[in-house]
């Protein structure tokens, strides 16, 4: 997979060698470019940005750098024989990025990010791009970041570990949270050796042996951490998700089938709130 980045921190992507990612880019699994956008500037002080149209505080990225550095990154992936391009815009007005997305973008030969500083890109430069490859709009949470650049690391990193053969174990991410295996639930707890620590030791399941008593358990604590840190996976989850066991787990945390699924979407509610 080849990765291009546009951005006036170069220094911000360093993280990029480290690591996974920067071990999958020794191996030649990541092509990964970083580009200075001020290299596609003209004035003496190689300015990006300008007062917003409409006035308001902060300013806007200009559409001309941005222009030269995309046609430029363009024609240089296309003669070295690359297919076509996403472009992953960081914005906190994007889609929220999910594993769902990660997994998508996975899967695309060729990824050019475009992080932003200042008050974001004048609109226009997504606008033409868009009219030539898809662009995914993304944002990695409610809140406001100086800068796209954590962004890109957020979302290299979560793409790149799927990626075949960047993993050492082709099956750990096949238990992750939000995995397609995990129905999109959270993983539960997990323990290492030493049995004893501090006075703490761990389940006596994980030291019996019994794979299917070991999957069970594993199986309730994803339940129990789900309906605690993130009720609205369990509600979304379609009424066939979950099996008897499952749902005796889910009795006993407080939740049960929504009579009224059908019409809200919301198919599993807490037992106190469906009795109201
Ligand atoms: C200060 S922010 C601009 C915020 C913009 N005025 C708004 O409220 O939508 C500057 C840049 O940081 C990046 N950024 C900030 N928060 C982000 C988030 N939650 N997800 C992805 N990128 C983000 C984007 O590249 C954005 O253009």
């Amino acid at each position: 997979m080849r990765l291009d980045v546009v951005t006036i921190f170069p220094e911000y992507l360093e993280p990029l060698n480290v690591s996974l990612v920067g071990k999958a880019r020794a191996r030649g699994q990541l092509d990964v470019h970083v580009h200075d956008l001020r290299t596609w500037t003209h004035d003496r002080h190689h300015t990006v940005d300008d007062t917003p149209y409409g006035g308001g505080p902060g300013m806007v990225m200009k559409t001309e750098p941005w222009g030269e550095a995309l046609d430029t990154v363009l024609a240089d992936g296309y003669e070295a024989g690359h297919g076509r391009p996403a472009l992953i815009v960081p914005t906190p007005s994007g889609r929220p990025f999910t594993q769902d997305l990660a997994v998508r973008l996975s899967e695309q030969p060729w990824l050019i990010f475009t992080p932003a500083r200042y008050e974001g890109i004048d609109r226009r430069v997504v606008d033409e791009y868009a009219t030539r490859m898809p662009v995914h709009e993304v944002s990695i949470g409610d809140y406001v970041l100086a800068g796209g650049e954590a962004a890109v690391l957020v979302v290299t990193e979560a793409v790149a570990r799927l990626l075949p053969g960047v993993l050492g174990n082709a099956e750990s991410h096949r238990d992750d949270s939000f995995a397609p295996a995990m129905a999109g639930l959270l993983e539960g707890p997990v323990y290492t050796k030493p049995p004893l620590w501090r006075g703490r030791d761990i389940p006596d399941v994980l030291l019996s042996g019994h794979h299917g008593k070991i999957a069970r358990w594993r199986r309730d604590e994803t339940l129990r951490r789900t309906t605690a840190h993130r009720p609205d996976l369990i509600e979304r989850c379609a009424p066939d998700a979950f099996d008897k066991k499952d749902r005796e787990m889910l009795s006993i945390l407080g939740w049960q089938p929504d009579p009224e699924g059908e019409r809200t979407g919301r198919f599993w509610r807490r037992t106190e709130d469906v009795e109201e």
